[in-house]
């Protein structure tokens, strides 16, 4: 039966470029629909940039430019790297349109009519000076437990600990540098509790992976909340209805856009959106979205759809995060790689196989180790699959004119190869694309045996020998072909560069059993080159550039947002001890999450510190090297133990945090001046 299937990817947000991460998710919703189309099913595949809230709005300020210039410039690049990647959306739209603004306001109103929306006064931080309500992350000050300056939101790099943004000392708008002041506004509730029986209901029906289910139950226990959806002017959103001034929160209209792109889309294409969206449905719905989404759309999403009268997603699947080289993409070590940088060195069909070779159902990360990223291209896509054909091809095409024999010698063999389809089938729908790429590999595998035995190349140099090789390489190309087929939701442009060495219509799942014989083929090109070691440390070399220029522009637009602290005078300076200190040990501390344990030789003996680094190195990366320490901080005792003194470091925090490292003349103990 054609099955009529709406899939999505999560929206990415209009401010940022596509990096490798993000491509994890678009690879696989990618293969999963062209599999769908390849089967025969309607499939219509459709997602959209994601353009409202705070930091796109101050982005475009810092920038001189308005929201809609800026939302207009990203969503070409991400369009330009979604193509060349081979993402093939059906339609790619944007949350500041026309269909997502009427389609919030429906979903919003009906919502209300129900009764479903409340309002009530809060008391936030606002920003005076640039007379905004400020976000968490827009406000800095020192930690309230620990008293390290310049912490961000509500937790603290420096000791770990949690709190409230009101609580900050001395806190600053990282918008404007002024101090914040404590406003009231009334903002409007999404009553997330009243669904709670439906919700229920829809988790426990096969709609989410059951580990996910897992942490739904723990939302159930801890008891369903009232979601504020309304953030007050100056807010690049959507106004709410009847609410002058109050601005639909940013992640209330951004599922509503996957609705809004297939809603512009089956406008030009004359397909039937109330077929998908009515609640009695035989259509799917189905998302692709990261596990640190799931909040919002396996409870919000459900419910704000359920409470508008519409029907239900089918399915969300979660994936997990890319890790590369087994740790957290960094920008220090050139791993945090743009979709533009690897597109400027490799083939993304590399790219497309490994991710499928390395994708299941779970929600387990990914990691993209580059040495067996490499070395599986090379050995599996070039050295197995393409091999195949190269090594019939040209005997078909010399020998017998282009065209293949007109039976199967080795029916048996053939079969083999076809009778895996519906369990490959079966992978592919169930989102096993690693257990589907090890199938077809040894297939491949089992072909290039073939060939190895049969050595029609040493046939080809006997007499009387035409009819067997003929024979062999018409083997071989047809065992190609089904690999071809097989991988073509993976591999898209390789697959339609065999298809036309093959001479052959686009391949759909059913052709699969259907030998080629009697056929003629067309000369063979080579389909796919090795990956050269130098082309993946281009890569590398490239992401640590654009990075150091990125930061560099960044500091220049938000140079007003650090403001210089009050002078102090040169007898306060002269206070201050700072000394070159040898880091000897470095060590992860038990339960702190941004903390790591130094001991630091400092010529007459050794200190200890503990220092809110972690996000940015690993204990190894420290071991032996040179930085400059505050020696004569009184000692502070913290939740781990005494700290005797502060490393420093500079950066905005995170990933972007580094240490001081000092000319490798400079000898622990030596007075920094
Ligand atoms: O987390 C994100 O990147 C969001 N922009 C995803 C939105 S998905 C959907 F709800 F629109
Ligand atoms: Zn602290």
């Amino acid at each position: 039966m054609q099955r009529k299937i709406l899939v999505t990817s999560a929206l990415p947000y209009a401010n940022g470029s596509i990096h490798l991460g993000h491509l994890v998710e678009y690879i696989q919703t990618d293969i999963w629909v062209r599999f769908q189309k390849m089967r025969g099913h309607e499939c219509h595949y459709v997602c959209a940039d994601d353009a409202h809230g705070t930091p796109i709005m101050l982005r475009a300020q810092n920038e001189g430019i308005t929201p809609e210039e800026l939302i207009a410039s990203v969503k070409q690049e991400h369009q330009a790297d979604f193509a060349d990647f081979a993402i093939n959306f059906d339609n790619f739209h944007s949350t500041h349109s026309p269909e997502n603004q009427a389609l919030a306001s429906q979903i919003y109103l009906a919502n209300r009519e129900a009764g479903h929306i409340a309002t009530r006064t809060i008391s936030q931080a606002y920003d005076p000076e640039k007379e905004m309500f400020l976000p968490d992350r827009f406000i800095k000050g020192e930690c309230p437990k620990c008293g390290a300056a310049d912490q961000y939101g509500d937790n603290c790099e420096a000791c770990g600990a949690t709190y409230d943004p009101t609580e900050l000392k001395n806190p600053v708008s990282a918008v404007s540098g002024a101090t914040p002041i404590t406003k009231d506004s009334e903002h409007y509730f999404f009553k997330l509790g009243d669904f709670e029986q439906t919700l229920k209901q829809w988790t426990q029906g096969g709609h989410i992976q059951t580990e996910v289910s897992h942490k739904l139950n723990e939302w159930f226990e801890s008891g369903l909340k009232d979601w504020d959806i309304s953030r007050d002017a100056p807010y690049f959103g959507f106004e709410i209805p009847d609410a002058p001034n109050k601005f639909f929160y940013v992640w209330l209209d951004a599922p509503i856009g996957y609705l809004a792109s297939f809603k512009n889309y089956c406008e030009r294409s004359g397909v039937d959106f109330d077929e998908f969206m009515k609640p009695d449905s035989t259509t799917e719905m189905v998302h692709f979205i990261g596990k640190d989404i799931i909040y919002f759309h396996a409870l919000f999403w459900p419910a704000m759809l359920q409470g508008a009268g519409f029907r239900l997603p089918n399915s969300i699947y979660a994936h997990g995060f890319l890790t590369v080289d087994g740790k957290k993409m960094s920008k220090s070590r050139g791993t945090f790689i743009k979709a533009r940088t690897y597109l400027d060195h490799l083939d993304p069909e590399y790219l497309r196989y490994y991710f499928a070779a390395k994708l299941s159902s779970g929600i387990d990360d990914i990691d993209l180790n580059l040495e067996d990223f490499q070395s599986r291209i090379n050995s599996d896509l070039v050295g197995k699959v393409v091999n195949i054909a190269s090594r019939c091809a040209g005997f078909i095409s010399k020998r017998f004119d282009g065209k293949l024999s007109n039976s199967l010698s080795e029916q048996a063999l053939f079969d083999d190869f076809i009778a895996q389809a519906d369990t490959i089938a079966d992978k592919m729908e169930n989102r096993e694309f690693g257990h589907a790429m090890r199938d077809i590999m040894a297939l491949a595998d089992k072909a290039n045996q073939y060939i190895d035995e049969m050595k029609p190349w040493a046939l080809a140099k006997e007499e009387d020998k035409d009819q067997q090789v003929h024979d062999i390489c018409t083997i071989g190309i047809n065992l190609f072909r089904v690999l071809v087929a097989y991988l073509k939701p993976v591999l898209p442009r390789t697959s339609e560069q065999a298809e036309a060495f093959l001479n052959i219509d686009s391949l759909q799942w059913s052709d699969i059993s259907t030998p080629l014989l009697n056929h003629s083929i067309n000369k063979f090109k080579p389909l796919m080159t090795r990956i050269e070691s130098d082309k993946i440390q281009a890569i590398t070399n490239a992401s640590k550039e654009t990075m150091t220029t990125e930061q560099k522009s960044e500091k220049q637009v938000n140079s007003n947002i650090d403001p210089i602290s009050p002078e102090i005078s040169f007898d306060d300076f002269a206070k201050i001890d700072l000394r070159i200190a040898k880091i000897v040990n470095a060590e992860h501390v038990e339960g702190a999450d941004k903390l790591l344990q130094l001991t630091l030789d400092i010529g007459s003996g050794e200190k200890q510190v503990f220092a809110g680094i972690k996000s940015a190195y690993s204990p190894e990366d420290l071991l032996g090297k040179l930085t400059v320490m505050v020696a004569n901080l009184a000692p502070r005792k913290m939740r781990f133990g005494l700290s005797e003194g502060m490393v420093l470091a500079a950066g905005p925090g995170g990933k972007e945090l580094f240490i001081l490292n000092p000319d490798d003349g400079a000898q622990p103990g030596m007075r920094v001046k």
